[in-house]
């Protein structure tokens, strides 16, 4: 090989590792805490013209613990906050648990932002300790998270201004029990539910519900190639990634990105707070939310 060869191959080479290693500190160090604002419309059926254009900001997977940085959190709670949003919903994964977690827990939920009209919230897998085996874990994190104004529900409804939010519990953790909050609901009341595992949607038990469902849990499977789907994605069903979906019995779910991780390496998924902006739908389920608020 000549010399000129040679030192072309050595640059290709370098340009090469250089390019790796960019994109290797790119995923680990910028973009895990590269938060993006996503701004929807959230058609409701029969919503109360008193909710018509209030905003509900969905934050999802926080998983506050030893591999999210508490400022990173604090930083994008304080921005939500900034948006004086009228519903702040959690669709699960508050936490990390590991020994002392709720003490954490309650430092950084504390200065959680809050809706004006009401904070409510459900619980992910990660909430249910190591194998999602272990309830006490949730039984523990929910009165710290009312003290910090955050009412879990627990296949529970709540009624925001006429506007019934339904918190269905974990998949994963075994206590998803929809008959629970859905058997005896009045269907033609306006209706948000909030179910951290999008796989639940593909499940019995909703008993007629149609409209929105907002699920969290698979964070967009942190890292995509272009033009790819995900390789590692938490769910049954793997066209249930990040964004809207439009699935059987007139449901539509909002998938967020999530905004902590459980490793800290995003590529090409990008931590995300859903700003939603409550619209009252035309047709009966609600209808697409593919316009930004
Ligand atoms: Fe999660």
């Amino acid at each position: 090989m000549n010399r000129g060869r040679r030192r072309f191959l050595w640059r290709g080479l370098g340009a090469t590792a250089a390019l790796a290693a960019g994109t290797g500190l790119y995923a680990w160090r910028i973009e895990p805490h590269w938060v993006e604002f996503v701004e929807r419309s959230l058609p409701i059926a029969n919503l109360p013209l008193a909710l018509a254009g209030r905003t509900l900001v969905q934050l999802s997977d926080l998983h506050v613990g030893p591999r999210v940085d508490d400022d990173y959190v604090l930083g994008v709670f304080d921005r939500v906050r900034a948006l004086a949003p009228d519903i702040v919903v959690f669709t699960g994964d508050f936490t990390e648990p590991y020994p002392g977690f709720l003490t954490q827990a309650r430092n950084v939920y504390r200065r959680a932002p809050h809706g004006r009209l009401a904070s409510v919230g459900i619980f992910g897998n990660h909430d249910y300790g190591p194998g999602w085996r272990h309830p006490e874990f949730a039984a523990a994190l929910q009165p710290v998270l009312a003290d910090c104004g955050i009412r879990v529900l627990r296949n529970e409804v709540v009624d925001v201004g006429g506007l019934d939010i339904v918190g269905l519990d974990d998949w994963w953790g075994k206590q998803f029990r929809p008959a629970e909050a859905l058997a005896y609901r009045d269907a033609t009341r306006p209706g948000l539910v909030l179910s951290h595992n999008p796989d639940t949607v593909d499940m019995a038990g909703w008993f007629g519900y149609e409209g929105w469902i907002l699920c969290g849990h698979t964070h967009g499977g942190q890292c995509k190639p272009p033009f790819l789907p995900p390789p590692l994605l938490p769910v049954v069903n793997r066209r249930y990634t990040c964004g809207e979906f439009e699935v059987a019995g007139k449901r539509r779910i909002y998938i967020s990105r999530g905004v902590g991780h459980t490793l800290q390496v995003r590529f090409n998924v990008r931590p995300e707070v859903t700003v939603f902006t409550l619209q009252r739908a035309l047709s009966g389920g609600g209808g697409s939310s593919n316009d930004p608020a």
